[in-house]
């Protein structure tokens, strides 16, 4: 039997469900029950009625689906699917930068660990962040954590100033502003459409800002075919097949590496035999101590919340 096959007998037989971020393998998103942006992987995990939740993504993305659905299982292929974003804002260090500013309302990005949900008011993802940061009634002020990229993006969509953490995205800092005004030189006629986690400079060349869901939309609605894409190269499987008339190619990256492009390490350490084997023996599991994930639960709902409307 193939290892497709057998995920696909092992999910009917335990009632799993399979989700998948776009930045992963494209055999993981061609398996996947849904792939998806962070707003709607968390979506789908809060109104599923399966019994294990493989998250094929990272580690941050999985524990929000564990804290949306404490009684079920929820598996990650592989426990080192971290994410920098996350790390660059340890929960202690942040509870005392959020301890000093008592008045102000905390917004953090879904890329964080749940100990710095729970210290959240409410959550976002780069899709509704714009909407979330407008729900919070004027006169009250922001602490926007942990990236800084989108929140300075925030702040100029906005005009609204926000008090921001300083953290950011490894792969999305690691972009060539050189190579890529070279390739604008080389080929005038494409459009730059660039992630938020990007850096201001980035997303001043990009003519469409938006998440990796936003991103596909865009490009699916736009008459231009021809596109450079500054996010994790994952993303030009799914949107190559809904656009096979339009070239893409990805923003190149100061690395040399071997695709000239960004990756995310930690999204690519999930692989196919990993995803099988954790829907076999049901383990990594994702646990979150109960009086953390009852703190975090309340902003992540909040923002789902705030999205429907
Ligand atoms: P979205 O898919 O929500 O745009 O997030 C991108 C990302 O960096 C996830 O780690
Ligand atoms: Fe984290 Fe960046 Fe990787 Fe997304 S792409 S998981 S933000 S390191």
């Amino acid at each position: 039997m193939s290892i497709k096959d057998e995920i696909e007998r092992l999910k009917k037989s335990k009632n799993a469900i399979i989700l998948a971020h776009y930045y992963q393998r494209p055999e993981i998103q061609e398996i996947a029950d849904y792939v998806g942006d962070s707003l709607g992987l968390s979506q789908k995990a809060a109104e599923t009625k399966a019994d294990i939740i493989v998250f094929a993504g990272v580690h941050f993305m999985a524990e929000t689906a564990k804290i949306l659905n404490p009684q079920k299982k929820v598996v990650l292929p592989d426990l080192n699917a971290g994410c920098s974003l996350a790390d660059s804002c340890p929960a202690d260090t942040f509870k005392k930068f959020v301890d000093q500013y008592p008045n102000h309302a905390v917004i953090t990005y879904v890329n964080c660990s749940a100990k710095v949900k729970a210290l959240s008011d409410i959550v976002c993802t780069s899709s509704n962040a714009l909407k979330i940061v407008e729900s919070v009634p004027k006169e009250i002020p922001i602490i926007f954590a942990p990236d800084k990229n989108l929140g300075k993006y925030i702040m100029e969509k906005t005009g609204r100033k926000m008090l921001l953490w300083n953290g950011s995205c490894l792969v999305h800092e690691a972009f060539s502003m050189e190579k890529l005004l070279s390739l604008v030189s080389k080929y005038p006629d494409y459009n730059i459409i660039a992630h938020p986690e990007s850096e201001e400079h980035i997303l001043k060349t990009a003519s469409y800002i938006g998440s990796t869901s936003e991103m596909i939309t865009y490009v699916k609605q736009n008459n231009t075919k021809k596109f450079i894409v500054a996010t994790e190269a994952g993303i030009l499987h799914k949107m190559q097949l809904e656009v096979p008339n339009t070239t893409l190619i990805p923003a190149p990256s100061k690395e040399d590496n071997t695709c000239a492009c960004s990756e995310c390490s930690y999204m690519k350490v999930n692989t196919l035999e990993k995803l099988r084997d954790c829907l076999l023996h049901e383990i990594p599991q994702i646990k979150v101590p109960y009086n953390i994930s009852k703190k975090a639960l309340a902003p992540i709902k909040r923002m789902l919340e705030i999205s429907r409307q």
